[in-house]
C-alpha cells in the first residue's frame, strides 16, 4: 500500500540525486491549443506546499504556453520499480526573486549558460557554429539571469501507479498540502 508521504519522499528524493524521477515528462497545452509534451530536470520538491519546480528559459515556449494556461501535467516512469508517477496541476513562474537566487545559486555552470543563448530556444540557426555564443549585434539588454525561469507547480492529484507486482496497484491523491484523499483506482 502506498501512502501520500511515500510518494512525497520519492519526489523529494528525485529533486536532490539522480533518481528515475529526476526527469519527467512535463505537459502543457499549446498556444494553438495542441497538446505539448517535453522532458525537464525535477528541481525542487515542497510537500508542505505541495509543490514542485524546475527551470526553463523565459523565452521558451512552455512559459508563454504556461502565461497562457497554467494547467499542466507531468509524468515518469521507474523501470527498475515498474512505477508510473503522474502529477497534474496549476504552474506559474516565480517572481519571488529570493526563491529565484536560491535556485540560480544552485545551477551548475553548464545549465546556468544556455540562459546567455542570444534568442530563444527553438529558433531556427544558420551554419555550424555554437548557437550559444553571443552575437555580434546582441545588445545584452538582458542578462542570463534575467532570461531564468523557475516555474513552480502547485500539484492538484498525483497518480501513482506501481506494476512491480502481479495484482498492480493505483492511488489516486487529490485535494492540497495537508488534506490529501487517497483513492485506490482500478489499473
Ligand atoms: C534529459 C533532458 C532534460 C531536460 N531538462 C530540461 C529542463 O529542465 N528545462 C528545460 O527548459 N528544458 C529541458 N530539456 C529540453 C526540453 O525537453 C525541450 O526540448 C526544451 O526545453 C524546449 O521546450 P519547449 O519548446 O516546449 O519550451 C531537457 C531535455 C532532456 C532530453
Amino acid at each position: 500500500m502506498t501512502d501520500i508521504a511515500q510518494v512525497w519522499d520519492v519526489l523529494h528524493a528525485a529533486a536532490t540525486s539522480r533518481s528515475p524521477f529526476n526527469f519527467l515528462q512535463l505537459a502543457t497545452i499549446g498556444l494553438d491549443g495542441s497538446p505539448q509534451l517535453r522532458t525537464i530536470v525535477l528541481r525542487g520538491c515542497d510537500r508542505d506546499k505541495a509543490t514542485v519546480s524546475f527551470v526553463t528559459d523565459m523565452r521558451s515556449p512552455k512559459v508563454a504556453e504556461i502565461l497562457r494556461d497554467p494547467r499542466v501535467s507531468l509524468v515518469g516512469f521507474d523501470g527498475e520499480k515498474s512505477v508510473q508517477l503522474r502529477l497534474s496541476g496549476i504552474a506559474s513562474v516565480v517572481a519571488d526573486d529570493v526563491a529565484r537566487k536560491s535556485m540560480w545559486d544552485r545551477l551548475r555552470h553548464r545549465t546556468l549558460v544556455l540562459f546567455d543563448a542570444p534568442f530563444a530556444p527553438g529558433t531556427p540557426i544558420d551554419g555550424e557554429g555554437n548557437p550559444l555564443a553571443p552575437m555580434p549585434d546582441d545588445d545584452g539588454s538582458a542578462g542570463p539571469y534575467e532570461k531564468f525561469a523557475l516555474v513552480s507547480v502547485t500539484v492538484e492529484r498525483l497518480d501513482w501507479l506501481d506494476l512491480s507486482s502481479e495484482l498492480h496497484q493505483r492511488y489516486t491523491f487529490s485535494g492540497h498540502a495537508g488534506a490529501w484523499r487517497r483513492t485506490r483506482i482500478l489499473p
